[in-house]
């Protein structure tokens, strides 16, 4: 028995207009992408032999905007027009999120970090962005953001981010009421709570944002996801790789090296502080990011998905830091 109430779930996703549980063919899926006018704007890139769906706007230096679990490229539509005029926007969709193809062979450990982090990397390559790149990032955008980063250091300007995932040390528990539903996640009955009732999307994206989201938003970000089974797994990987008492050793191992090194780094960084939020608002994880060289530090209102709540005020402040020369 799942401790969370399914009937309450149930009642959300009918008021909500009841596609959530509704299993779809392929055909309806294209169906459906044809139908949203975010998926007509999206350009597709081959990588490792799967299509890879971006966002693109403006020219000039790359500004390359990365969303965590369980968004999309979609998270930044609000943010992008107010930056579009000082370079080439570029938001993508990891992975098996979005509009990308999903990995071959998906099951348990399939989408880990790491290879989200391969396919951005090689995406990136085969668009052309290689150098002077500024990276806007949120959640395990974060991490593959910084991982780039650490990995291309000559061919970053600057980084701004916001509810990132950093310092497994310092990381916080996840703040209530979301924190019991993370324990199942990660737990052996997470399988249920996400591939079968889509608990992540439906709960912690939609559900805690209440009265942010339009209907419309909500179909958007519901649309990867509608057939239960493998298509959501994504969103269950990602809460399963969250550092917690040094598991998953890999992925720990990762986000504390591009922590340390980002710390130590003289790139120019933003530092969206969202308050409340969820992971950098206060405490040991605020204190060690407060500690970064070369860095200006903003705060906005908001929760962990703050680009739904305080977008202007995030767009505002990229753009003042990119023209100030970052
Ligand atoms: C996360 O995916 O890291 C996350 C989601 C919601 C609240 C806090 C963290």
């Amino acid at each position: 028995m799942l401790t969370f109430n399914r009937r309450k779930l149930i009642q959300a996703v009918a008021i909500s207009g009841g596609v959530a549980a509704l299993p779809l063919s392929l055909s309806s899926h294209k169906a459906l992408a044809q139908e949203s006018s975010w998926a007509a704007k999206k350009k597709y890139v081959q990588v490792r032999g799967l299509s890879m769906a971006y966002y693109e706007v403006g020219e000039g230096d790359p500004i390359v905007f990365l969303h965590g679990n369980p968004t999309s490229s979609y998270l930044w539509r609000n943010i992008i027009p107010h930056v579009q005029h000082l370079g080439r926007c570029i938001a993508p969709d990891l992975i098996g999120m979005g509009d990308s193809e999903p990995l071959p062979d998906s099951g348990e450990g399939v989408y880990k970090f790491s290879i989200h982090r391969d396919y951005i990397f090689d995406m990136l390559e085969a668009i052309g962005v290689r150098e002077r790149v500024t990276l806007v990032i949120h959640d395990w955008g974060s991490g593959i953001g910084l991982s780039y980063a650490q990995r291309f250091p000559e061919r970053v300007r600057g980084v701004a981010y916001m509810e990132a995932i950093l310092n497994p040390s310092a990381l916080p528990q996840i703040p209530e009421p979301e924190s019991g539903l993370f324990n199942i996640f990660r737990s052996a009955r997470g399988e249920e709570a996400v591939l079968q009732d889509n608990i992540f999307l439906e709960r912690i994206l939609i559900g805690g944002l209440s009265y942010y989201l339009s209907e419309a938003d909500k179909t958007e970000y519901r649309r990867p996801y509608l057939t239960p089974g493998e298509s959501r797994r994504p969103t269950l990987e990602w809460p399963r790789e969250l550092p917690r008492g040094g598991n998953p050793a890999d992925t720990v191992e990762l986000v504390t090296s591009y922590s340390d090194w980002f710390a130590e780094s003289d790139l120019p960084k933003l530092f969206v502080r969202v308050n409340p939020g969820a992971l950098i608002s206060e405490g040991p994880l605020l204190d060690f990011v407060r500690g970064f060289k070369n860095q200006k530090e903003v705060s906005v209102f908001g929760s962990h998905y703050v680009q739904e709540v305080s977008p202007d005020a995030i767009g505002r402040a990229i753009a003042e830091w990119i023209s100030s020369g970052v």
